[in-house]
Parts: C-alpha cells; structure tokens; sequence
C-alpha cells in the first residue's frame, strides 16, 4: 500500500490515478489546503476506486501515527507541500515550517512504524541558475533564489542525510522540470487560487477569457525568439514517472536522483502558439519588463530516468495544451 501526501493536488492527483491503474492501492493524506476534496471523487470516477482518504497535516503527528495503525504502508509519495514562490518570499517561517517540519515529523512516523522508503518531490529549482544545459543530476545544486527552492534544497539534504545515518533509508529525489497539462478525460487539471503566477494556468484563463492578456516576461533573453525557455512537462508523463520511482523505491537503492523532464525546451512564444491552436484562437499577449529570479533557459537530460527507471516522457506541448484547455472548458470555475 502506498501513502501519498498531498494526493488531492494537482501533481498527487494525478499519480493516484496511474497508480490505481497500476495496481497499487493507495492512501491519501491531504489537509486540503491547496485543493479539493473533489480531486478524490474525480479519481474515483476515472478509475472505479475511491482511495482511502485522511484529512490530515503532515504537521499532526497523532493524525499521521493513526494513519499507520489502520494502513499497512509500504512506500510513501511525498507531494504535501506548500509551492506558491511569491508568497515563500512573503512568508518564509510558514514555508520552513509546513515544508520542511512537515517532512521530519512525517519521517518520523515512518520510522516508527519501519517504513523507510520515500519518493519526493523536489524540482528542478534545486540547480539554480544551472551550471550547464541540458542539465544532468550530475549539474551541481546552486543558490535558490526564494524559500521555497530551499526548503527543496533542503529537505533533499535531510533524506540524503537519514540515509547517511541509517542505510535502511531508501530515497527517491524527483526534480521537476515544469509540470503542465491535464488528464485527457477532463476531471483532472490544475485549479490553482487567485491570480496566476505560473505561464500555463495563466494561459489558460485567458484562453477562456477570464483575464484579459498574458505579459511576457521578457523577450530579450539569450533564446531562439527571446523569451524564457523551459522543459513542459505533461502531469500525466510525471505521473507515470512515479509509478516507475516507487517500484524502484522498493529495492534497496539507498539515495537515488533523477530529473523528470522531456529534454525538449519550449519558449513562452512556442507554448503561446501552441495554446492558441489547441483553443482554437489567438492568445493577446504583451512583452513586459523581466520577471526578477527568472533564467534564460532550463531544460533536463532526462537520460538517467530512462536508464535505471525505463521511464521517459511521450506527450509534446500539443497534447499538454489541449488537455489543459480541455480541462477548462469542462472546469471553467475549477475542481466544485
Ligand atoms: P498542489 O498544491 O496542487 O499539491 C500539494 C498538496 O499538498 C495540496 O493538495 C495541499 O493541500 C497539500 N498540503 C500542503 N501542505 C500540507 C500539509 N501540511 N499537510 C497535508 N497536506 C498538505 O501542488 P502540486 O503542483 O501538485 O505539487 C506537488 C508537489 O510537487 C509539491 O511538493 C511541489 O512543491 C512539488 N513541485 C511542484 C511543481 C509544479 O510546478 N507544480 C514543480 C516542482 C515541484
Ligand atoms: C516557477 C518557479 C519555480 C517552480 C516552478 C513550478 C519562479 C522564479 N520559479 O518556474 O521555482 O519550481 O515555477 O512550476 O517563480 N512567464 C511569462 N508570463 C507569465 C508567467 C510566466 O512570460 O505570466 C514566463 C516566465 O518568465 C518563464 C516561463 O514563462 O520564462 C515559465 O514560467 P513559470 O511557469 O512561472 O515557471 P518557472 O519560472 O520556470
């Protein structure tokens, strides 16, 4: 049985459902303060399987060790989290204290009930500027330009260092490259509050109309046409890359790291022309001054992924921008 932290989220959600598929039986533990009860019923409808749920904080320690007592827990997918990088800049204290406290007293529950093997969630953000591209896990970590890149810095430091100290540890570090899209029946997307920050849920409204232009953040970069490159990933391929962490997870590999990403890097202009065909009109856009902390560029070597995992990602920013205007449209108001 596998716990997954955080499963009622947009990238947790969408693993439940491939695990199900998969064969696994799983166990949510969500506080839903990021999502919706309703990402658990919508996976239940594409699979036939309600997965148990537990509206818990990782925070509770006495939530969690229940958790345990009543669930044979094998393996846990590691996803709770808060991510909004504006607001970690805000508010630091609240994202060391639900990220990285979040994270110990949960692997403290773990150990206690001998569980000792963990997927998480770490992104790409690790490398900092990066040291070169396409980036490997050999690339070494930089400076993270906000708290919310360090708490994954550090949490990866942490599990690294659990292991160190304890080899029955097995840890799985997963860095992200930009995870997008939407599960192709519709029920899944990405829902997130208020206005915004990231390039596709922006995109999105305004593809439906609910903000009126995108600003492009710069188009003087060192690019092909000037505006930021990144490596889109669709959520779907991510999660069907932690279906292939967890089953590795299981043998003793000790600390292991790999990028999820395509190897494909697309500007804010490809992704622009990209939606506009899915949706089937132009999206009004304009270039506005730099976003501060953004780079050039940033795409992975997915390469190890597909050696030791037998993973690699299949879906291109066509199919990433059709089912997330798919999604759109059959969620105008998001996940109710
Ligand atoms: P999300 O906000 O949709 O999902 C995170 C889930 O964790 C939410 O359902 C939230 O309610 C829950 N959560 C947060 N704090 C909790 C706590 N203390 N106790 C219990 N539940 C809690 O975000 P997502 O995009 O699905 O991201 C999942 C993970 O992947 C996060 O750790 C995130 O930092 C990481 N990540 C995301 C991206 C991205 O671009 N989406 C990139 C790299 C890494
Ligand atoms: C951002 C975070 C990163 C986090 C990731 C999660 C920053 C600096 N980095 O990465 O830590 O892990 O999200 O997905 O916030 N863009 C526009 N207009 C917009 C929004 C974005 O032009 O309204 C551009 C950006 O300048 C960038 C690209 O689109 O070139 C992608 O931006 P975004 O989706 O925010 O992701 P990242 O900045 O790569």
């Amino acid at each position: 049985m596998i716990l997954v932290t955080g499963g009622a989220g947009y990238i947790g959600s969408h693993t439940c459902v491939e695990l199900i598929q998969a064969g696994y039986e799983v166990v949510i533990v969500d506080n839903l303060c990021n999502s919706k009860y309703e990402a658990v019923r919508r996976i239940e409808k594409i699979t036939g399987v309600l997965p148990k749920f537990y509206e818990v904080d990782i925070l509770d320690k006495e939530g969690l060790t229940k958790v345990f007592q009543e669930n044979k827990i094998d393996a846990v997918i590691h996803f709770a989290g808060l991510k909004a990088v504006g607001e970690s800049v805000r508010l630091p204290m609240k994202y060391y204290h639900n990220n990285i406290t979040g994270t110990l007293v949960l692997c403290e529950v773990m150990a206690q009930f001998g569980c000792k093997k963990i997927v998480f969630s770490s992104s790409a953000t690790v490398y900092g500027d990066p040291a070169f591209i396409p980036i490997t896990e050999e690339c070494p970590k930089g400076q993270c330009t906000n708290p919310y890149g360090w708490t994954k810095s550090m949490i990866e430091q942490i599990l690294t260092d659990f292991n160190t100290a304890d080899p029955e540890w097995d840890v799985i570090l997963l860095r992200y490259f930009n995870p997008v899209g939407a599960h192709e029946s519709g029920l899944l997307g990405e829902d997130p509050n208020g206005i915004p920050n990231n390039l596709m849920p922006y995109i999105q409204r305004v593809a439906i109309g609910k903000l009126d232009h995108l600003n492009v953040f710069g188009d003087d970069y060192d690019t092909p046409d000037g505006t930021g490159v990144r490596d889109y990933i669709h959520v779907v391929d991510l999660a069907i890359g932690h279906v292939h962490a967890v089953k590795k997870v299981m043998e003793p590999v000790g600390v292991k790291i790999y990028n999820l990403g395509t190897g494909k890097g697309s500007s804010v202009l490809d992704i622009v022309k990209a939606y506009s065909k899915a949706c089937g009109h132009d999206i009004p856009y304009v270039v506005a001054p730099r976003r501060a902390g953004d780079i050039a560029t940033n795409y992975a070597d997915p390469t190890k992924a597909y050696e030791e995992l037998g993973w690699k990602a299949v879906r291109g920013i066509d199919k990433m921008c059709e089912d997330s205007w798919h999604f759109m449209q059959m969620n105008p108001n998001g996940l109710e």
